[in-house]
């Protein structure tokens, strides 16, 4: 994490309100005004952004420096345990040591590289994940969250 500059952590209390829409916008809003970016998906157990970005089926590639995150763009790659699971389909059920250790790992063993931005989709609530990531963050920086909110309407209509 030494080196990426700004991490920024995208949330929300309640599902489905556009956390991982505005994570992937902003990801590629970042990434055209020229910024390195990366874009970590830490929702577990229900991984959108492969999907969300045209990403699935890639496959991660390992090499000595680590995992290589996928490149969406030069600037822009992403992270996403959506990219380890053998069949899409197949419900995640872990429990939260196991989330905390992929996360761990996603933020120690990936190769990141030099980033200007590394935003970070969470899933819903505050769960093992969210106390996860800002632990892990904690002892090298985050800059903030971002907290999601729709109105029930629109949530309703989605
Ligand atoms: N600003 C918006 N206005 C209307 N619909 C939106 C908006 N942002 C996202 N959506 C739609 O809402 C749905 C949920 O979006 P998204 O998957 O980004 O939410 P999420 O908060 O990441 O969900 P989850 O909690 O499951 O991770 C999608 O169908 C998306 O297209
Ligand atoms: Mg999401």
């Amino acid at each position: 994490m030494a080196t990426v500059k700004h991490k920024i952590l995208i949330l929300s209390g309640k599902g489905g309100v556009g956390k991982s829409t505005f994570s992937a916008q902003l990801s590629f809003a970042l990434a055209s005004l020229d910024f390195q970016v990366g874009l970590l998906d830490i929702d577990i157990c229900g991984p959108s952004i492969p999907k969300m970005l045209g990403l699935e089926g890639q496959d991660i590639h390992q090499s000595n420096l680590g995992w290589s995150p996928i490149y969406v763009e030069s600037n822009l790659g992403v992270m996403s345990v959506g990219f380890m699971l053998p069949n899409p389909d197949e419900a995640v059920i872990w429990r939260g040591p196991r989330k905390n250790g992929l996360i761990k790992q996603f933020l120690k063993d990936v190769h990141w590289g030099e980033l200007d931005f590394l935003v970070v989709d969470a899933p819903p609530g505050t769960s093992d994940e969210h106390i996860s990531i800002v632990q892990f963050l904690q002892a090298t920086g985050i800059d903030g969250a971002i907290i999601v909110t729709t109105p029930q309407q629109v949530r309703v209509a989605n």
